[in-house]
């Protein structure tokens, strides 16, 4: 059992000093729309209020009358500070996975901390995820954001410990993926920021095996909201309500759904078809992932490539668009990859931080690295 002393003038209201007599490992997902936190003490799973939160912190608008925002905070986080959004300025400090908006980054990680640990009576030791193939500088942020919030930090690329958190993952296990994920598979995480690729061969993977691209769900909004306003020119609609009609109805080519959607124009409600708009966005990242998984195949050798090719792994957010992880089958074999085998897992939002957690209860005391 760890005993530390701790004295912080950022974290705890007044500055005390306070006697922490545990460790609390944390597995961290700080992604740019969903935050994701999974924690333990001593090898049990610690629980937490909360731990999928929207990475948003709402400001209150300039004038804005005592009582409307709840306990007149002076901040509100997530889903919370969305739902006041008339009388919030909304700041998301991530954009393209990374760490855009410093100071606002700090406040929602204290607001993490504040889910995790509300007394700081925990020393806090923590696995990041970073988008792949981070550059020094990015990475140089999320230590320097971390510093106020652990105590101990490392950094991992994010699709290596989505194949970590899928070792007991209940659908992966189910459609008979036979080989240990963290063996042979290729992770494909569609954020909202990035699409992050992996090649998983059993060692940490170098920088051949990741690659990183800035089309995810981000895109995928932008072009639903440039085409609405193209076609529906008297329609006004928010980002967040894009995202929403988006994840209520999002399909690729040869999977159709249905996307009549009910929106106010000039205060009365008309029923628009948003089908072929919401396609045509979704069907821009299948290129994106064919591309990228047959990429990272070229540097298999010819004995795992067969391996890798039945785990291809598609999670994150975008794996939820109907259709997507089956058209990327359909067309790797119909271009020759013959045994290729995609799988969206079952807990598809907290694989990342699982699989953190688990490489955080497992890290050596040597391999930490010390927050700035
Ligand atoms: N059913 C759905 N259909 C289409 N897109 C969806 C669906 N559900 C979620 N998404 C999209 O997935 C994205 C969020 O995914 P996720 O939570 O994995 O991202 P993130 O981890 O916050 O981002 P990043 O990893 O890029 O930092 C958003 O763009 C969201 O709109
Ligand atoms: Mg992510």
């Amino acid at each position: 059992m760890d005993l530390n002393e701790k004295t912080s003038a950022l974290d705890s209201p007044k500055s005390v000093t306070i006697i922490q007599t545990s460790t609390i490992h944390l597995g961290i997902d700080l992604g740019t729309n969903t935050s994701v936190l999974a924690a333990a003490v001593e090898g049990q799973p610690h629980p937490l209020p909360q731990d999928l939160i929207t990475t948003v912190v709402g400001f209150p608008k300039p004038g804005i009358l005592p009582g409307i925002i709840p306990s007149d905070a002076e901040h509100l986080f997530g889903e919370e500070a969305i739902n006041y959004r008339l009388h919030m300025d909304l700041k998301w400090p991530l954009r393209e996975g990374f760490i855009e908006d410093k100071e606002t980054c700090r406040i929602f990680t204290r607001h993490l901390r504040h889910l995790v640990d509300p007394d700081f009576a925990y020393e806090i030791a923590g696995v990041v995820g970073s988008p792949a193939n981070a550059s020094e500088e990015k990475l140089k942020r999320v230590r320097s954001v971390m510093g106020s919030f652990l105590d101990r930090l490392l950094i991992v690329p994010e699709p290596f410990l989505a194949a970590m958190g899928l070792r007991d993952d209940e659908a992966f296990l189910r459609k008979g993926m036979q080989s240990d994920p963290t063996k042979h598979s290729l992770i494909v995480d569609i954020g909202a920021g990035t699409t992050d690729l992996c090649l998983v061969r059993g060692y940490f993977p170098t920088s051949e095996d990741l690659i990183s691209i800035n089309k995810a769900g981000d895109c995928v909004d932008d072009l639903i909201n440039r085409n609405i306003q193209k076609r529906f020119p008297d329609v006004k609609l928010t980002q967040v309500t894009v995202r929403k009609i988006k994840e209520q109805h999002s399909f690729v080519s040869g999977y159709p759904r249905d996307a009549s959607v009910k929106v106010y124009v000039d205060g009365r409600p008309r029923m628009l078809d948003f089908s072929d708009i919401i396609r045509d966005a979704c069907d821009q990242l299948v290129p994106v992932v064919v591309e990228g998984i047959k990429e990272l195949l070229a540097h298999c050798d010819s004995d795992s490539c067969a391996n890798v090719m039945k785990n291809i792994i598609i999670t994150g957010g975008g794996s939820q668009i109907h259709g997507l992880c089956d058209r990327v089958e359909k067309l790797l074999r119909e271009d020759d990859y013959d045994c290729a085998r995609t799988i969206v897992p079952a807990d598809h939002k907290r694989l990342v931080a699982r699989g953190a957690l688990r490489i955080a209860q497992n890290v050596r005391d040597d391999q930490w690295q010390v927050p700035m």
